[in-house]
C-alpha cells in the first residue's frame, strides 16, 4: 500500500492534536505534506503555534506548517474556549515551540502543493472551519478537480448541534466557506456527531493511553481528561467524542465507520440554523448526492487502533 498523501486543515485544539499524532504515527499509511492552521477553537496566533507543539511532541520538527486564515470569509470569528480552554489545549503543561512557522500562507501552500503534485494525488482534510479549503478554491479555481478527495470532521444529522441546537461548531463558525465546499464536486466524506458522539472516551480508554508510558502518550491521557469534564456536564456522558481522529482513522482503517452516500447541504441565510448540514440522510429528495456522510463507527477498534498508534511515538 503507497501512502496516501495528505494535507491536514486544523484548528488545535486537543482532539485536533491527537488526530495529528495519529497521522505522523502512521506513515505506512499517510504522507502528511503539511498542516495549514485556521482560526477556529482558538484564534490563529494560537493555532498556528499548537499545531508546532504537536509535531514537536511526536518528534517530527520537519513536518511545514503554515498559518492560513484568521477570520470566517463572511463573519466574526466564534471561538470555543469553553470547551477546549483559553490556549486551545489546555490540560498539560506545554513547551514553547521553537520549530519555525513557514512563511508562505496556508492558503497559498494548499494551492500550490494541488498545482504541483499530480491530479488526484492529494488528500485534504479538514478538522476545524472549512475557511482555508474555500478561500483556496475561491482563489485558485484550477486546484478543485484536482482534489482526490476531502475527508472532513463537521456537521451532524441526528445529532444536531453541539455550537446552536442546529449546527455543530466547525460548520457553523464558517458556513459559507463550508457551502462553497460542499458544493465543490470534490468528493466528500464527512464524520459528523452522529459518528464522533459514539467514540467516546472512557476511563479504561484514557488509562490506555497513560499506561503506554511516552510522553505523547501522557499528553493524549491528559488532554482528553481536560477536555472530557465539558461534555460529561454537558451530556451527561461517561467520557468526551475524540471527533477529529475519526477524520485520520478513517484514512487508515476505513472498514470501522458505515455511512450513506447522499446530498448535504448547508444552510447560510437563516440566524436560527446557520450553519445546520441538511443531510438527505431518507433520501426523500431527488438532490443530487455530494458526500459520503457517515453514521457509525466500531468504537472499541477505533480506540484501539489510536492507542496502539500512539504507542509507536
Ligand atoms: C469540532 O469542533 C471543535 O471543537 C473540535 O476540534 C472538532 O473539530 C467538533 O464540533
Ligand atoms: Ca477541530
Amino acid at each position: 500500500m503507497t501512502a496516501r498523501q495528505i494535507i491536514i486543515d486544523t484548528d488545535p485544539g486537543q482532539d485536533d492534536a491527537v488526530a495529528i499524532l495519529l497521522a505522523l504515527a502512521s506513515p505506512e499509511e499517510i504522507d502528511l505534506l503539511g498542516i495549514t492552521a485556521v482560526a477556529g477553537n482558538v484564534p490563529l496566533a494560537l493555532t498556528q503555534k499548537n499545531a508546532r507543539i504537536v509535531c514537536e511532541l511526536a518528534g517530527r520538527r520537519d513536518v511545514p506548517v503554515f498559518a492560513g486564515c484568521d477570520a470566517p470569509l463572511k463573519r466574526g470569528l466564534v471561538t470555543a474556549e469553553h470547551v477546549h480552554g483559553k490556549t486551545g489545549l489546555d490540560g498539560p503543561a506545554l513547551p514553547e515551540p521553537t520549530m519555525p512557522l513557514r512563511g508562505q500562507h496556508g492558503v497559498d501552500f494548499l494551492i500550490s502543493t494541488l498545482r504541483d503534485r499530480p491530479a488526484d494525488s492529494v488528500t485534504l482534510c479538514p478538522l476545524g472551519p472549512l475557511t482555508n479549503i474555500a478561500a483556496a478554491f475561491v482563489k485558485a479555481p484550477d486546484i478543485i478537480p484536482r482534489v482526490a478527495e476531502i475527508v472532513l470532521m463537521g456537521g451532524a444529522y441526528f445529532e444536531v448541534g453541539n455550537i446552536t441546537p442546529a449546527a455543530e461548531f466547525n460548520i457553523y463558525v464558517d458556513p459559507e466557506a463550508a457551502d462553497i465546499v460542499f458544493r465543490s464536486g470534490v468528493p466528500l466524506t464527512v464524520m459528523p456527531l452522529d459518528v464522533t458522539h459514539k467514540a467516546l472516551t472512557t476511563k479504561p480508554r484514557v488509562d490506555a493511553f497513560r499506561a503506554l508510558g511516552t510522553e505523547p502518550g501522557r499528553m493524549v491521557a491528559e488532554w482528553t481528561d481536560f477536555f472530557e469534564r465539558f461534555d460529561k456536564e454537558k451530556y451527561g456522558s461517561e467520557g468526551a467524542p475524540l471527533h477529529d481522529p475519526c477524520v485520520i482513522a478513517h484514512l487508515i482503517q476505513p472498514w470501522l465507520f458505515t455511512g450513506r452516500h447522499i446530498n448535504v447541504e448547508i444552510e447560510t441565510t437563516s440566524e436560527l440554523t446557520r450553519g445546520m448540514t441538511v443531510a438527505d440522510w431518507w433520501r426523500v429528495t431527488d438532490r443530487i448526492p455530494n458526500a459520503t456522510f457517515m453514521g457509525d463507527v466500531d468504537a472499541d477498534a477505533f480506540f484501539d487502533l489510536l492507542t496502539q498508534r500512539i504507542g509507536r511515538l
